[in-house]
């Protein structure tokens, strides 16, 4: 309760700031619509009240980041002013976006050095749930704070009671001084599943609260931001319909029964109806090996109505392409190979071919099609337009969220039926997922697994539409 009420607080002072801010900056030589975002070090009470508080990286000092809202077809821009100790760089993950604006050190720009800034600025045709996080470093930089969500507006407001953007994070803190856990490149985690942490927060704060009515209607729209778990989510006394996966709605609501997954980078739109008593509470829940445990509370006093509202209806579509004649289309095979248990045929790695106890030594750990990091020439070179398939095939023990820069794309199940629009995907270990995909948006686009200690330690690949 405490949190929640602090955190309105602490919102409310934000807005009437505001004005102020606005008439500096517009004296500090920003472009005319620009507002700064500015990366620094900070402190932020993550541990629950009574624990410290602890050091992190944070776009204007928060986390998550400032919640940057736009409405469809809007345009962000934002001057990213590196306050840090490392080179940085923002990606805006999800958004089919200009190329020059993604935000990939090396690739699109260079990174942004200590001291200096960098200019983004892009349109989003598509409406909904995005977000943005460092794409420099991101292993060590994403894990001390620096990420924030972008939400695009529909151009009708849903009916609904509450509208909440819940970015969830797991971090691991040293259990005495609940400070970030160092180092961030230890080969256990860039081996295994990645960096798991110890401690889960929604909005930066450990097991917030949000006071509802019975029979309200919420739009949830949870962001995962961590850098390695995998959720599997559940709700208790709330009822609904998932209705967009990585920002582009779905066909139809697609009623909630029982968990589901949401890896690294993925976010899911909810509209749920609160179903507990008055007097009760609901809960998000993240199902765990071990038991359920409570992300998020949702403490139910009094009702709005007496009874549930009609089904929730579909969001109104994106703009998407047309795929046409799939099955005819080119396939591109990606093999994703080594971590630990799986003994890693020797991979190329730059100018080199390296068995896997040298690339071991230099902390690399995995390979995509037998080279490791992201090599000189694409693994696709594409024509603008063009209708491809790519197999991802996982021949490693452990699972990989797999994610295409400036594009969405579609699984196509066994059976040939599509699956949902999307930007990163859950191959579980040991299966294929082929999607389908228009490579619709000219220039140089990351293939990467989202786990971010896989990325750094070699599964990083690109692709290129010319
Ligand atoms: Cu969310 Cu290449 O990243
Ligand atoms: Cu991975």
């Amino acid at each position: 309760m405490t949190l929640s009420r602090r955190q309105m607080i602490a919102g409310a002072a934000g807005l009437a700031l505001m004005p102020a801010r606005v008439w500096a900056q517009s004296n500090t030589g920003l472009p005319p619509g620009f507002t700064e975002i500015d990366a620094h070090p900070a402190t932020h009470q993550i541990a629950p009240p009574g624990y410290d508080t602890t050091s992190i990286w944070g776009y204007d000092g928060l986390v998550p980041g400032p919640l940057i809202r736009v409405a469809q077809g809007g345009r962000v821009r934002r001057r990213l002013r590196n306050n840090l100790s490392q080179p940085t760089a923002i990606h805006w993950h999800g958004i089919r976006i200009d190329n020059a604006m993604d935000g990939v050190p090396g690739l699109t720009q260079d990174a942004v050095p200590p001291g200096q800034s960098f200019d983004y600025d892009f349109v989003s045709h598509d409406a909904g749930t995005y977000w943005y996080h460092s794409h420099n470093k991101s292993m060590e930089q994403v894990a001390r704070g620096l990420y924030g969500p972008l939400i695009v507006d529909e151009p009708d407001p849903l009916d609904i009671d509450h509208d909440l953007v819940l970015v969830i994070d797991d971090w691991r803190l040293d259990p005495d001084t609940v400070q970030i856990a160092e180092p961030f490149d230890n080969f256990h985690d860039l081996s295994h599943q990645g960096r798991l942490g110890n401690l889960i927060t929604v909005n930066g704060v450990f097991d917030p609260e949000q006071p509802v009515r019975q029979h309200d209607r919420l739009r949830l729209r949870l962001i995962n931001s961590a850098n390695a778990r995998v959720f599997q989510v559940e709700l208790q006394g709330m009822q609904g319909w998932v209705v967009a996966l990585d920002g582009m709605p779905l066909e139809a609501p697609l009623p909630i029964a029982g968990a589901f997954t949401l890896a690294p980078a993925q976010r899911a739109d909810l509209v749920v109806d609160i179903t507990a008593e008055d007097g009760t509470s609901a809960d998000l829940l993240s199902i765990e090996p071990n038991g359920g445990f409570g992300l998020m509370r949702f403490p139910v006093r009094g009702q709005s109505a007496s009874v549930r509202r009609p089904a929730a209806s579909a969001l109104p579509p994106n703009p998407q392409p047309v795929m046409d004649n799939i099955a005819a289309s080119p396939l591109h095979s990606m093999t994703m190979q080594g971590g630990a248990m799986s003994g890693l045929a020797p991979s190329r790695l730059g100018d080199e071919v390296l068995d896997a106890r040298a690339l071991a030594e230099r902390g690399k750990f995995w390979a995509l099609n037998g080279i490791v990091d992201r090599p000189d020439a694409p693994f696709i070179d594409a024509a603008l337009g063009e209708t491809l398939r790519i197999s991802l095939i996982n021949n490693t023990v452990f699972d990989h969220a797999m994610h295409l820069h400036g594009h969405h794309f579609r699984v196509i199940a066994p059976d040939g039926q599509l699956g949902p629009w999307r930007d990163t995907t859950l191959v579980p270990s040991g299966q294929t997922h082929q999607v389908a995909l228009v490579m619709d948006n000219p220039g140089s686009w990351l293939l990467h697994c989202h786990m971010l200690e896989h990325a750094a330690a070699g599964m990083m690949s690109w692709v290129r539409v010319t």
